[in-house]
């Protein structure tokens, strides 16, 4: 594959600074996202070192606010001429205490769902000055087992439980991917692929400083003492196929295991009146800090 910049949000830690670590040994510009600068930096450093590629820049965002993620695609679209990947990587799984963000939304569903939603939106200028540019989302087997979707409910005023609301985040977030694709193809944006993908059960620190709850607790603690997930370089790898394999270059709107393999997301919940209302609900939650591309 020819050189490529790439954005790989929460790459500051666990899977997304493995893939970071693997793409720029491959010798790719990239662009480090982290929330923490001095962490983004000491990560960028610790990459330059480990792999001899001098093109590693930070860029700086707290995915929980949504004047922070415009803040920082205002300056990528100011500094660069184009985009070819990103890769919507940062997620996490908060604790048992419903917590909105400052825009008044439960935050796991922001940083898992709505944060991609709008920095795709807002980097597309970017990513269609690309020859070929590809979009990839983390979600997680977790969406699998989420609870029935409620829109009446997005505040989860009546409904939270943390590991309740990120398997539901995760199922939000590959309907976000379906019905970026469509959006994509009805605008005749036909050079940028979208597609989801699930690491895997992996060793990090995900979840591990979260109170989510006492079995839940229980689970992730044991599970990662025990060391029973699969490892970071495994986690990382398809994200990274997503991301580089010509097999999937002109593959949208699909979703693929651990194991790079084609999967059908569980179909459970899904109908398209509940995608087009979650793409609904970001779109109008993000409308006051989006571009052309509404
Ligand atoms: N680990 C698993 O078993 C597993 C399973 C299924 C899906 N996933 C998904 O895989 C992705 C990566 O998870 P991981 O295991 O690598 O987790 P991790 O080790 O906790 O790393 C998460 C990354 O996201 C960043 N992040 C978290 N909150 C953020 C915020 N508000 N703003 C900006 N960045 C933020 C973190 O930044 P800091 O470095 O500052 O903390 C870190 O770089 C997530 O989307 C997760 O849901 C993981």
């Amino acid at each position: 594959m020819d050189k490529k910049i790439i954005l790989i949000t929460g790459a500051t830690d666990g899977i997304g600074k493995e893939t970071a670590t693997t793409l720029a040994k491959q010798g790719h510009h990239i662009i480090v996202h982290g929330r923490n600068e001095k962490k983004a930096q000491d990560v960028a450093a610790e990459i330059k070192r480990i792999t001899g590629n001098d093109e590693i820049e930070i860029a700086i965002a707290d995915l929980l606010s949504f004047k922070a993620i415009k803040t920082m695609a205002d300056g990528l679209c100011q500094k660069h001429d184009h985009l070819d990947i990103l890769i919507n990587n940062a997620g996490a799984v908060f604790s048992k205490d419903l917590v909105l963000t400052e825009d008044g939304e439960e935050r796991t569903f922001q940083l898992n769902a709505y944060a991609p939603f709008l920095l795709t939106h807002l980097l597309l200028p970017l990513l269609q000055k690309s020859p070929s540019a590809r979009v990839i989302f983390e979600s997680s087997a977790a969406h699998g087992v989420s609870r029935k979707p409620d829109f009446n409910d997005m505040k989860c005023e009546k409904k939270y439980d943390a590991q309740g609301n990120y398997c539901l985040s995760k199922l939000y977030v590959i309907w976000v991917m379906q019905h970026f694709a469509k959006y994509l193809a009805e605008k005749n944006i036909g050079n940028i692929t979208m597609n989801a993908t699930h690491p895997g059960m992996v060793m990090t620190k995900f979840g591990q400083n979260e109170k989510k709850g006492f079995i839940v607790d229980l689970i992730y603690s044991i599970s990662y003492k025990l060391g029973l997930g699969d490892t970071i370089e495994d986690g990382a790898k398809s994200e990274i196929y997503l991301a580089t394999s010509s097999e999937v270059e002109k593959i949208t709107g699909k979703f693929y295991s651990n194991k790079c393999k084609l999967e059908i997301p569980k179909q459970k919940h899904y109908s398209e009146e509940n995608e087009k209302a979650i793409w609904d609900y970001c779109m109008k939650i993000c409308k006051p800090f989006m571009g052309e591309y509404k």
